[in-house]
């Protein structure tokens, strides 16, 4: 049985697949309004470090559509402040019997470190530039509503992968999926070792944007960076950003994906972002059916 969900590196084929199925029903039930009761009784805190509007509010509306009680703690709010520990908050949450932590945080692995301290279910809300693992599966859940199928699909990923989470769950999930994954960036901002994991890097971006099937452009992680990475935005806009120059050349039907929040003309222009071919609105929407799928299958004991 599997207590936690940490990230896609570790996550089955089986399971991810699993988690996309019931996510389908669970979108049913969400658009109709219907109210579940797969996590009567169950308390879920909300943990968060650093700042969040999608991931929060939607694993917050996740567990009440299936009937948990939620809570929510923000760093700024709480006793961090006077110097209280990781742990010792991790032995606060567990002496008050919540049954699940969602948890963000700007440091790597903070996520893996509570749930081998707490007897509740941790589930890696984002950490650091390591992983994101339920963006990643609500970016699946999109592609496979849109295209049908993840095996074969092309999929570009654009801009900081080396700061991003998202990226990273992504690669993970869709290389295991059966996609092809191509990454647009500068250099500066690729980390090392990616070949092996089975994606192909480009540094052209006609090149990595004329076959994709699916773009998703990434935020530039300014607030990561110690700056100097790339010589200026408008050269990034120009090399690695989703412009709306690109309609000349790319497919009819590609569809558009950005994880939010987004820098609007820095690594997509507007004429992308709000163009037909963009399906950024509904991944929010899909964020909270991903969402349900996975807090009902932790509370069932994911396999
Ligand atoms: N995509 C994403 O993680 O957005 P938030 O930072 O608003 O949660």
């Amino acid at each position: 049985m599997q207590k936690d969900f940490l990230g896609l590196r570790d996550t089955s084929y089986e399971l991810i697949s699993e988690i996309l199925n019931r996510a389908k029903s669970m979108k049913q039930s969400l658009l109709c309004g219907e109210k579940l009761n797969n996590l009567a009784g169950k308390s879920i805190v909300t943990l968060f470090y650093e700042n969040s509007t999608r991931t929060r509010l939607s694993f917050e509306l996740a567990a009440k559509q299936l009937s948990a009680t939620t809570s929510s703690i923000a760093a700024q709010s709480s006793s961090v402040q006077k110097g209280e520990t990781l742990l010792d908050t991790g032995k606060t949450l567990s002496a008050m019997r919540t049954d699940m932590i969602v948890m963000r945080t700007s440091l790597s692995g903070a996520p893996h470190l509570l749930s081998r301290h707490v007897p509740a279910s941790v589930i890696n809300g984002g950490d650091g530039t390591n992983e994101h693992p339920t963006q990643a599966l609500l970016d699946m859940f999109t592609m496979v509503e849109k295209k049908g199928d993840l095996r074969g699909l092309n999929v570009t990923i654009a801009g900081d992968v080396l700061h991003s989470r998202v990226a990273k769950s992504n690669i993970f999930g869709l290389i295991k999926m059966g996609a092809n994954v191509v990454l647009l960036s500068p250099g500066s901002l690729l980390p090392p070792g990616l070949e092996c994991m089975g994606v192909t890097i480009e540094y052209n971006k006609k090149k990595a944007f004329q076959n994709a099937d699916v773009i998703m452009g990434l935020r530039i992680q300014l607030e990561r960076q110690r700056g100097g990475l790339f010589p200026s935005v408008s050269e990034y806009n120009a090399l690695y950003g989703l412009t709306e120059d690109m309609f000349d050349y790319v497919k009819p039907d590609v569809l558009i994906l950005h994880p939010g929040p987004m820098n609007r003309g820095v690594e997509i222009d507007s004429a992308v972002a709000d163009s037909t071919n963009s399906a950024i609105e509904e991944q929010v929407t899909n964020g909270v059916a991903v969402r349900m799928a996975l807090l009902s299958l932790l509370s069932e004991g994911l396999s």
